[in-house]
């Protein structure tokens, strides 16, 4: 561990749009490559710009050839690849390099609990693979485990804190969602819930309300039930536990942990984990709107097919908002092993996909006809293709990767750096 850590104050020079970081102290953990022989207190230039970010090279051997992403306009991208092909190691990277660039960053769906790593700087066994102006850094980040996962294991996980929704915080949309009560057959449940939901401050207060109503008594037990679930998970209180709007404007990257979400299968709330991720997401554009988040936003889903399977709310809502998020600023990176649940209308909004060295030609043919459904070009394709097949990874663990930028019509392979904050090592 370095004996002082990089602080929130200095990255502040880096949201400026200068660029340099100041390490103060003595750090054994930094190569002498990157700050030569060590004294302190110890400045260091690393190339930071509001419009590109560099992610990688396009000939390894040459220094001069990076490979730089264009920001400027808000875009949505999609990383499809098998496990272990370096989706996260990556993403890790977007989320470095954009936090450094003035965005705000959530990782939406962190489903390993690994982005906590990100809270020490890079390791020094992937150093030798920076940019040179690459400093490795720690995130300013909190890792945020909701509460209903108390149910399956009250223990809290390393480096995380609990983080609960308030009733207060949720739209009526947000509580016919959470209550499984988005469809026209519930209209009736639907109508009744308007009468009640803004006058009361939780959930019980509103069992006591159903309760006491005059209703059908088969009416009632079918709107008790829902709501009896969420109050046995605790899922959400009076008051809310964990500010992250808060952390956002404080520098910090938000993380939030649904490790575990797969074993959510209690009938009625096996969607519960999605309708969180869904909820968290419309405060996010809602804060945007109101002004209260001023920075653009870069919106991490991992494991994009389990949160978006058709006629899941987190689907219903992205599909509504995804304009909206335009005009806010707000950018989405997806990340999935699979896109069989990723639906079309959203492949085809991406600017940008990335393939990784090992991806199967075929599948990574079918997205690009997805993409383009409309406009499929036979020849460009084949000759992506061409160029998949001729991917591979060193014996290092150096991969290649290919981006398919969709508006540009263009395809580029390059070999990725690594993040500036530690990737957790998988298996
Ligand atoms: N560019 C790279 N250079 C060196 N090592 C890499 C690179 N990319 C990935 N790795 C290594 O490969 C392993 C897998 O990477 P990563 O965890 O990012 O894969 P993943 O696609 O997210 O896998 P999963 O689907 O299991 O989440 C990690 O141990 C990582 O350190
Ligand atoms: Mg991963």
């Amino acid at each position: 561990m370095p004996e002082k850590e990089l602080k929130v104050n200095d990255w502040e020079d880096l949201y400026l749009g200068s660029k340099t970081i100041k390490f103060l102290g003595k750090n054994k953990d930094i190569p002498r490559t990157y700050l030569g022989d060590i004294y302190f207190p110890i400045e260091k230039k690393m190339d930071i710009s509001q419009k590109f970010i560099r992610i990688g090279k396009i000939k390894l051997n040459d220094p001069n050839d990076e490979f730089w992403l264009d920001i400027k306009e808000v875009h949505r991208t999609l990383i499809l690849g098998m496990t272990r092909s370096g989706k996260t190691l990556i993403q890790r990277r977007f989320m470095d390099l954009f936090h450094a660039s003035g965005f705000d960053v959530v990782w939406l769906t962190d489903v390993s609990d690994e982005v906590k790593s990100s809270k020490r700087e890079l390791q020094p066994k992937l150093r030798p693979f920076l940019h040179p102006n690459d400093i490795p850094a720690p995130l300013q980040l909190k890792v945020y485990r909701p509460m209903f996962f108390k149910e399956f294991n009250n223990d809290l996980p390393s480096d995380n804190e609990w983080f609960k929704l308030s009733y207060k915080d949720l739209t009526f949309g947000d509580l016919i969602m959470a209550f499984g009560f988005d469809s026209p057959n519930f209209k009736n449940y639907v109508d009744i819930l308007s009468l009640y939901w803004n006058k009361v401050n939780s959930l019980e207060q509103l069992k006591e309300k159903i309760e006491t109503a005059k209703l059908n008594p088969r009416v009632k037990a079918g709107i008790l039930r829902p709501v009896e679930s969420l109050i046995k998970y605790d899922v959400f209180g009076e008051e809310k536990v964990g500010d992250f709007i808060a952390d956002m404007n404080n520098g910090f990257v938000v993380a939030f942990n649904f490790k575990g979400h797969e074993e959510f299968g209690d009938s009625s709330l096996n969607t519960i984990p999605q309708v969180y991720a869904s909820i968290i997401q419309n405060i996010i554009v809602k804060s945007r709107d109101k002004g209260i988040l001023k920075r653009r936003i870069l919106l991490i889903i991992d494991e994009a097919s389990k949160f978006l399977k058709q006629r899941t709310l987190m689907h219903d809502s992205l599909k509504s908002a995804v304009n909206e998020y335009a005009k806010y600023g707000i950018y989405i990176y997806f990340s999935t092993q699979t896109t069989k649940d990723v639906p079309d209308w959203l492949i085809r909004q991406c600017r940008y996909i990335f393939f990784p060295f090992n991806v199967d030609p075929e599948t990574a043919l079918q997205i690009l006809k997805r993409a383009q459904l409309y406009d499929f070009h036979p020849s460009w394709h084949r000759d992506i293709i061409a160029r998949l097949r001729e991917m591979r990874m060193r014996k290092d663990g150096r991969r290649q990767w290919c981006v398919v930028d969709m508006h540009l019509k263009e395809e580029t392979v390059f070999w990725n750096f690594p993040p500036l904050s530690a990737h957790q090592e998988s298996l």
